[in-house]
């Protein structure tokens, strides 16, 4: 049967833990006084779609029903789950939430949203205290896994094992703190972190683009895989996080900061971190944890490249430095059109450069190809350019993480909307690991049909069919072959 939850307060919030439900098959009715609450949610309800479901491997569910009502009490009833996201005032979150009671069973689970509310606070205000947990998410709340949970003392082991099964469900990461403090525990990270930035804005030591830069293009990457703690315990090397705390501990007490007021990194903390951090991550290697630290770095920037964003930026630069055409190209041999290392991310479960990535590897060639013919940036911003319509790829050998590859590109028919290419992929030792014949067509991009390409491009292609003429051509040759006929 269809799950139910409620989302009581659909806001910024609000609207993305209900795209998270829906997404995730659960039927949602909703509740917000806002006049523009509908428009508002669909809004974010199109982002979450287009987004949240490619993150998976596998299809979500089929999405469930959307309700909006008029009323807590037409929103709440027969719900599993009740969310509560109003504005962040103590009075109408302990109106709003016994309201929510009111139409409520008493052993559904309701959520507070509450960035900086304790469960004692939300429950000195409700008939029903037990009921409410903290579920503190981060926004966006359809992407992003983490959510606080923080439990009212009167609550049961079985209700938080509950919610927090249920968060699991929906795909969820749930912290379960096992006290309350104001704030919980990641916003009092971002307090400290905007209290510093504000100073560094006020002081004109930096101005917001450049405090963002250190963050973005350094720590906050490091952060997003490893958090604080493993990170530091690398950073004390092979001497371990005892070794950190002693050579650091001594700055705590230096201005390096405006939160001066810092715990004394006496002895038992020293303990008690040494031996958490033991728990955390001692199990593996310094060296293990650098390489595992490495892939994960690797791995995210190489997206970020893909977006053209922060530190993925400066990589698309430094790579358009190391791309610098070289001044002639001799046409009258098979033409350089790639040459890269293996990236950690291509390889698979067998440890060797996943077969897709060979394709990745020859189109890249082929596009290096189409620039160096003058079917570039502009010519392409002009309304041409080539689509690929056949591809035969041969997998001759292995290649692995970090191995450097070159690939060479031979026309083989560049005449009319023909474009005819065979690259070869080599590895380091120069051994032939891949080829790949493609075939492309001139298109319009307005039309998106096939029309001949420039003058001048048709030129270009002539001068290196000619050029290419005497090779030998490849052992086998599959695009425009007719199937055998028996
Ligand atoms: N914005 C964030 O980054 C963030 C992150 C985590 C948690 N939170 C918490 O989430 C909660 C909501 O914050 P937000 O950023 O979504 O605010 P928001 O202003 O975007 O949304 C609040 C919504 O509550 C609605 N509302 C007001 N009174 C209501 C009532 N009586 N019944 C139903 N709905 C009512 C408003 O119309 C509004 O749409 C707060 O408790 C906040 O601390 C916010």
């Amino acid at each position: 049967m269809t799950r139910r939850a409620a989302i009581v307060g659909g806001g910024v919030i609000g609207g993305g833990w209900l795209a998270r439900f829906l997404l995730n098959g659960w039927d949602v009715a909703v509740f917000d006084p806002d006049p523009e609450a509908q428009r508002k949610i669909a809004a974010v309800l199109a982002n979450a779609r287009r987004s949240l479901p490619g993150l998976y491997d596998a299809a979500l569910p089929p999405e469930g029903t959307l309700r909006f009502c008029d009323s807590i009490d037409a929103a709440v009833a027969g719900a599993e789950w009740v969310q509560e996201s109003v504005s962040e005032r103590l009075d109408l979150k302990h109106r709003v939430l016994s309201q929510i009671q009111a139409a409520l069973a008493p052993d559904a689970v309701i959520g507070s949203s509450t960035s900086g509310y304790k469960p004692s606070d939300l429950g000195g205000g409700v008939p029903r205290p037990a009921q409410v947990l903290v579920a503190h998410p981060f926004n966006p709340v359809y992407l992003l896994p983490v959510v606080e949970v923080v439990a009212h003392t009167t609550a049961t082991q079985d209700f938080v094992d509950r919610a927090m099964g249920i968060l699991r469900s929906i795909g969820m990461k749930p912290l379960h703190l096992k006290r309350e403090i104001d704030a919980h525990v990641a916003d009092r990270f971002l307090e400290a972190v905007w209290r510093e930035a504000l100073w560094l804005v006020k002081d004109d030591i930096a101005t917001t683009a450049e405090v963002d830069d250190a963050i973005r293009f350094g720590f906050g990457i490091r952060w997003a895989q490893m958090g604080l703690f493993e990170t530091y315990r690398i950073a004390g090397g092979e001497a371990g996080m005892a070794h950190f705390l002693a050579q650091f501990g001594p700055c705590l007490t230096w201005p390096w900061t405006k939160l001066m007021d810092v715990p004394d990194l006496d002895d038992a903390l020293v303990r008690k971190i040494s031996e958490q951090s033991d728990a955390q991550s001692g199990m593996r290697g310094i060296r293990e944890l650098e390489r595992i630290r490495d892939d994960n770095l690797v791995a995210m920037m190489r997206a970020l490249k893909g977006r053209n964003w922060a530190s993925g930026q400066t990589l698309r630069e430094h790579d358009a430095r190391l791309r610098e055409p070289s001044a002639t190209v001799d046409w009258s041999q098979p033409v350089e059109t790639a040459a890269r290392a293996v990236p950690i991310d291509w390889t698979d479960y067998n440890g060797h450069m996943n077969e897709c990535r060979y394709l990745e590897l020859s189109s890249a060639a082929t596009d290096r190809f189409m620039t160096l013919i003058g079917c570039d940036a502009d010519y392409i911003a002009n309304g041409g350019s080539y689509f690929t319509v056949e591809t035969h790829l041969r997998h001759l050998d292995e290649t692995h993480a970090g191995e450097r590859m070159r690939v060479t590109t031979q026309l083989l028919d560049g005449t009319g909307k023909k474009l005819h290419l065979f690259n070869r992929l080599y590895n380091e030792a120069g051994a032939l690991v891949a080829t790949a014949e493609h075939v492309l067509i001139h298109v319009s991009l307005e039309t998106r049909r096939a029309c001949l390409p420039t003058p001048s491009l048709q030129q270009r292609l002539a001068v290196i069919q000619a050029g290419h003429a005497g090779l030998p051509q490849p052992e086998v040759i599959h695009c425009g072959r007719r199937p055998a006929s028996n």
